[in-house]
């Protein structure tokens, strides 16, 4: 019977697929990170065919090596997989899947939760009426900044820019202004979009910049301290794509001399940590890297990992092998 390793508690949906398939199912007992040696200590105890991992696994030469020949295939539960030595993986003939699509419109929706949050100050507001400061309706009281008929820059037109795009237009009457390497003319003529050959050019132009690219050595610290200067003082920037994507020191630095009006982060640069600047600042929000967590997106993410074995055990290709 073939062996699959799951690095952590996962939704049973992906858990009773393998099993259902006819897979031991192999759990990591304890729900927190295996640490790189204890990952390397399992996998060489027993030969598994499969592992399913997620994106706090540092995926590296190492790890491929104690999974051994046996093991065809590291199915990351994630649509993002920076985590993974891709070069490693190829030269270990070792396959690498991720979960894209199952999670576009959960990640969108907190996309726009975090945006609308920011913009009308809900945290802020929040903590003051529990602290007990709301003695009765004021004209100057929390006043934010309105979200309807502005101007949203997207940085990364894949699937998630795409879709909060969409909000953005179909919900909110947005302009959009998007950079993307690739440009897309269906998409500018559907949603009256503008594109910018730079990410200057957005930054310059909208009145909140949403993040979407992947990481990778081109997009660390795509946002830095000179292209926050670039941005409207009025502007927020918001990020659910991957923390080292925006220099987080510069960020906390603009966030307090106010360079930009706010900040909305779901992602961090050194996950779990956050800059401690950050933590003292009214004008950001910080969510712990949940913008897929809804049990319904977690099912799906489970499910496609376990899809994405199943078919690289029976011998066919996994419909999201990564390059
Ligand atoms: C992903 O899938 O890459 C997200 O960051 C986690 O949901």
């Amino acid at each position: 019977m073939p062996k699959v390793f799951v690095t952590r508690i996962i939704p049973d949906a992906g858990i009773n697929k393998l099993t259902r398939a006819g897979y031991e199912v192999h759990l990591n007992p304890e729900d927190r990170v295996l640490q790189k040696d204890e990952l390397i200590g399992l996998l060489e105890k027993e030969r598994y065919d499969a592992v399913l991992a997620l994106l706090t696994d540092k995926l590296d030469k190492d790890i491929f090596k104690a999974a051994g020949p046996q093991c065809k295939i590291f199915s990351n539960m994630a649509v993002g997989f920076d985590n993974v030595d891709l070069d490693a993986a190829k030269e270990m003939q070792i396959m690498v899947s991720n979960t894209p699509g199952v999670l576009t419109d959960t990640v969108a929706e907190h996309t726009f939760a975090l945006l609308l949050a920011i913009a009308h100050r809900i945290s802020e507001a929040d903590n003051f009426t529990r602290a007990g400061k709301y003695h009765g309706w004021e004209p100057m009281m929390l006043l934010g900044s309105d979200v309807s008929k502005k101007t949203l820059g997207i940085i990364g037109l894949g699937r998630i820019g795409s879709r909060v795009a969409y909000h953005a237009r179909k919900g909110f009457d947005m302009n959009v202004i998007y950079y993307d390497v690739k440009r897309s003319e269906d998409f500018e003529r559907e949603f009256g979009a503008t594109f910018s050959s730079d990410v200057e050019g957005v930054l310059k132009a909208a009145d909140f910049v949403s993040i979407h690219v992947p990481l990778m050595e081109q997009t660390r610290h795509l946002i830095n301290a000179e292209r926050l200067k670039l941005m409207k003082k009025s502007a927020y920037l918001i990020n659910t794509s991957r923390g080292p994507i925006i220099d987080e020191k510069a960020l906390a630095g603009a966030l307090k001399s106010g360079i930009i009006r706010g900040a909305a982060l779901d992602v961090f640069e050194a996950e779990p940590k956050v800059e401690p600047e950050l933590l003292k600042l009214n004008n950001v929000i910080l969510t712990p890297h949940i913008a897929s967590a809804t049990e319904e997106t977690r099912d799906k993410m489970a499910e496609l990992a376990a899809f994405n074995i199943i078919e690289a055990l029976e011998g066919r290709t996994p419909p999201n092998l990564v390059k």
